[in-house]
């Protein structure tokens, strides 16, 4: 039945261009800072002391900045009427900090000034003493300042993890660290507030989740939510980086709208942007692992020690899902699966595409390079023993795997990428190569797809049709570049038989959807396509019934197909029916609800079905380093990826892409160093390198996965694909590891990640 209709569709499933794209490369495409400004607009920038990372504020002369040239006004934490917090979940993450600051960068106070140059210039002249006390920069300072965590430590266990790994043929214990990410977006945070009447505001925000930042500004101003709306036609990229940390500067430009009565924007450069922003998660990893002769994982024991920053943010969550990926698409017969979340004097930590997930994939990727090469064994054939079955089905955290496709994604790229000829071609030329070697790797992804905490997976929307047959659509998601808006205008263009084009895609805001989740947990076309297919759907419905009146033809035989409604023998255009209708006096005009069924989650028991599904994916990277320099050129990647039936498979295998590429950059050369203070030496693009166009592989084969569509009833049989296939970026950072191992027989290459030039030639120097 479901499949039927995928074949019958005109617009989902097609390759259409994403609706902004003409718009991105004409340059024309709005972002909020191209916005025309309002008249009498105010610009806001943050200020913070220039030394010192943790301890009371023992001085804060603030007097050259607010006589500096253009300034209006100088904000500081008593200015806030009502809440001064804007965290996301469990408080903390104070607006402007008041009496302390708990990082360096920790923002103090803003500056309001007729331009933004005076702004920021003016913001530098504070003078701002802190009593330092010990700031914990590292995962070490945090275990031995007992500062407490940001939140309590959680684990899954199976068994007795200890004793199956001393009864076990064969144990490995190791530690090892995994690095940050910057988000590294191309619009950084920016929001502009205009004043409205009787002390409302609206508040453009380039956010991932308008409905939160309209609450915070609520909480701030003392305001009924109503009072406050957040609206965002786009981001210029988010990746996780606007989910929770883009309340702050819509915090700081609705204060100064509110406190000055003119309209107010506050737009961080970039090296702000990285340095008051938090970033992915980087850990330690302690782990020790049980195994047989053929490489079967007997038992894991890991723990991972999370740096979380100053504050919660959306620390907890995010911890879980590394715990919930720990496993990635293996069975683990006995484990003990924890987590610390560790609290350091650095800038929180916050959400990042694959959220904690990546962490815990990685873990496992390494276990099985571990386990290969202490058995002598291909690594490909470890993960294949290993891999979840039939029988072998249950998770650590007692979510059975019903949809496991991973052996057939592996069997298949297996084939399809010459894996057994080349890793013999491998083999041969590291033989005869002194300087060069080279490495090749095959690993999957296997990603649970639904917000970990349940009630977030909900959405709304809502549609109208105009009595010219023209469509409105609106719904909660948001658009980052990943394509959601387009997709959803396929399944409501879908719904009405008429073309996406004709159908008129909206800013996301609170005041059309209320009360929405982030767009986040690659959800977004799942939770959202659906809620508007149900919006259309109720008006199709009434569509039919009255055409089934109107023209006293069965409702079965009426159709709407190419912008036409057959209507028995007769064919009249979509507007036609339409005003109709409206003349009949039916409404036009839906919204439209979704929740996700089957899914729950006991966290105390730590057992339930978090995911509606998983999504699946396989990638082999085949690399090159040169043990003199340790250079590395990624030489080929082949990947297939599953996306069920997709949607749009050429907005598909853009975000497979991307997410690759995005992977492999944090695992390779995206290094984040803060020093003894706290503060992030490489806060611009000089210092940190993120991937550009001549690092995609120049061989890079990407396809998505045959399928018979998604197992679970989703929008079309379709499946997630915004964060999973970051993951597929993993195996690049174990064919490194592959390749230094070959340099370095009987041993454990000492490689963490990021896998620098600088960390691959240390690894094969055999030097920690
Ligand atoms: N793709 C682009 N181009 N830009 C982005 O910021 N964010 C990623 C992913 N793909 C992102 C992106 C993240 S972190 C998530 S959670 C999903 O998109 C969110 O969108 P979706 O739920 O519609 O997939
Ligand atoms: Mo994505 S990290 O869930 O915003």
């Amino acid at each position: 039945m479901a499949d039927r209709r995928i074949l019958e569709t005109r617009t989902v499933g097609k390759t259409l261009a994403h609706d902004s794209a003409p718009l991105h490369v004409q340059g024309s495409a709005t972002y909020i800072d191209d916005m025309r400004e309002p008249e009498g607009l105010v610009h806001v920038y943050p200020g913070y002391a220039k030394d010192g990372a943790h301890g009371k504020i023992t001085r804060c002369d603030l007097s050259a900045v607010a006589a500096a040239p253009g300034v209006i006004r100088v904000l500081t934490a008593k200015d806030i009427p009502g809440l001064n917090d804007y965290a996301p979940v469990f408080g903390g993450d104070p607006i402007l900090a008041d009496g302390r600051i708990m990082f360096h960068g920790q923002v103090v106070f803003a500056v309001v000034a007729d331009s933004r140059e005076a702004a920021r210039r003016a913001a530098r002249l504070a003078k701002i003493e802190v009593a330092a006390e010990r700031a914990a920069v590292t995962v070490e300072d945090a275990l031995a300042t007992k500062t407490g965590d940001v939140g309590e430590p959680y684990q899954f266990v199976r068994r007795d993890a200890a004793k199956a790994i001393s009864a076990a043929r064969h144990s490995v214990s190791e530690s090892f660290r995994i690095g940050g990410q910057e988000h590294f977006y191309l619009e950084g945070q920016v929001s502009l507030a205009v004043p409205e009447e009787h002390g409302a505001v609206t508040v453009h925000c380039s956010t991932q989740h308008p409905s939160e930042v309209q609450f915070l500004i609520a909480h701030m101003l003392h305001l009924p939510a109503a009072m406050v709306t957040v609206e965002c036609r786009r981001m210029g990229g988010a990746f996780g980086g606007k989910e929770s940390q883009a309340a702050q500067w819509a915090c700081l430009a609705t204060l100064a709208a509110r406190l000055t009565g003119r309209p107010a924007k506050c737009r961080l450069d970039r090296d702000e942007d990285m340095m008051l922003t938090g970033k992915r998660h980087d850990f330690r990893v302690d782990y020790k692992a049980g195994f047989d002769a053929r490489g079967r994982v007997v038992a894991v024991d890991v723990d991972f020690l999370a740096r979380c920053g100053y504050s919660a943010d959306l620390s907890n969550a995010i911890c879980d899902r590394t715990m919930f990926h720990a496993d990635n698409a293996y069975f683990y017969p006995a484990a003990r699966i924890a987590t610390r979340r560790l609290r350091t004097n650095t800038v929180s930590n916050t959400a990042f595409r694959g959220f904690g997930g990546p962490q815990g994939m990685l873990f496992a990727e390494r276990l099985m390079e571990v386990i290969a090469l202490k058995t002598g064994q291909d690594p490909l054939d470890v993960r294949k023993v290993n891999l979840y079955t039939d029988k072998r089905d249950t998770t650590p955290y007692g979510m059975k795997v019903e949809d496991n496709i991973a052996l057939d994604i592996i069997e298949q790229l297996e084939a399809s990428s010459d894996y057994r000829t080349r890793r013999k071609a491998i083999a041969a030329f590291n033989a005869k190569s002194p300087v060069l070697k080279k490495g090749i790797s095959l690993t999957p992804v296997k990603f649970g797809i639904s917000f970990t905490l349940t009630h977030l997976n909900q959405a709304g929307a809502l549609v109208h049709v105009y009595t010219d047959g023209s469509v409105h659509l609106n719904h909660g998601g948001t658009e980052m570049g990943q394509g959601l808006y387009t997709k959803v205008a396929q399944v409501v263009a879908e719904e009405f038989g008429i073309a996406a084009a004709d159908v008129r895609i909206t800013a996301t805001t609170t005041g059309k959807v209320p009360n929405t989740s982030a767009t986040a947990a690659s959800s977004g076309a799942d939770l959202n396509g659906m809620a508007a297919r149900a919006a259309a759907a109720t008006i199709k419905g009434r569509l039919v019934d009255f055409a089934a009146k109107h023209w006293k033809v069965p409702k079965s035989r009426i159709r709407f197909e190419d912008g036409r409604v057959l209507i028995g023998n007769r064919a009249i255009p979509f507007g036609d029916l339409a005003r109709q209708a409206h003349i009949a006096r039916i409404s036009l005009s839906s919204t439209g609800y979704y929740a996700t069924p089957k899914i729950s989650w006991d966290r105390p028991k730590a057992k339930g079905r978090p995911f509606f599904y998983f999504a699946y994916g396989a990638a082999c990277s085949e690399v090159t380093i040169d043990t003199l320099t340790g250079e590395m050129k990624v030489d080929r990647v082949d990947i297939l990826h599953d996306v069920g039936r997709s949607l749009n498979p050429g907005l598909d295998i853009g975000q497979v892409e991307g997410g690759f590429v995005q992977g492999m950059g944090w695992l390779t050369t995206e290094e984040l160093v803060f020093d003894d203070q706290g503060r992030l030496r490489t806060h611009a693009p000089s210092t940190y390198k993120i991937p550009c166009a001549s690092d995609v592989p120049a061989d890079f084969r990407v396809r998505l996965f045959e399928s018979r569509g998604n197992k679970e009833d989703t929008i079309y049989r379709s499946k997630a694909v915004g964060e999973p296939p970051l993951m597929l970026g993993i195996s690049v950072w174990t064919a490194i590891f592959d390749a230094v191992a070959s340099c370095r027989p009987g041993e454990i290459p000492k490689l963490d990640a990021p896998a620098t030039p600088e960390a691959i030639l240390r690894a094969v120097k055999g030097v920690a």
